[in-house]
């Protein structure tokens, strides 16, 4: 089950690294689906972790993936995809995706953050 509609703030792009862990939408890392059928992925980036833990989203859904760091720059890469993206502390970064096949996707850290780099890891399921 999905969690259900939440409207982040509009056009933000920037965000206080300070506080961003109360700050919308990031007090609340997760998968929403929007009114229009398309979902938004919530994510925060911090040594050596992201939050959500767990992610999942539907097969051929667009999926916008949004994203910042509490404290250093890391990477959020989804493995065998063209998602890529920065996580910046102070910046928020999108991306849209739709994944086509069902399964597990590895999510890794790909910028040198410290000594728990090589361990920062994830996955994201894509179900049907
Ligand atoms: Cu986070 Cu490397």
């Amino acid at each position: 089950a999905f969690r259900s509609h939440l409207q982040p703030a509009g056009g933000m792009n920037t965000v206080n690294p300070q506080t961003v862990e109360n700050t919308a939408p990031f007090n609340n890392p997760g998968v929403y689906q929007k009114d229009d059928g398309t979902y938004e992925v919530v994510i925060l980036a911090k040594t050596f972790a992201y939050a959500p833990s767990k992610l999942k989203v539907p097969v051929g859904k667009k999926v916008r993936f949004v994203l910042t760091s509490t404290d250093v720059t890391h990477s959020f890469s989804i493995v065998n995809t063209n998602v890529n993206m920065m996580a910046v502390p102070g910046q928020i970064n999108t991306k849209e995706y739709s994944f086509k096949k069902p399964g597990n996707y590895l999510i890794l850290c790909n910028e040198y953050c410290g000594t728990g780099h090589s361990f920062m890891q994830t996955t994201i399921e894509a179900v049907k």
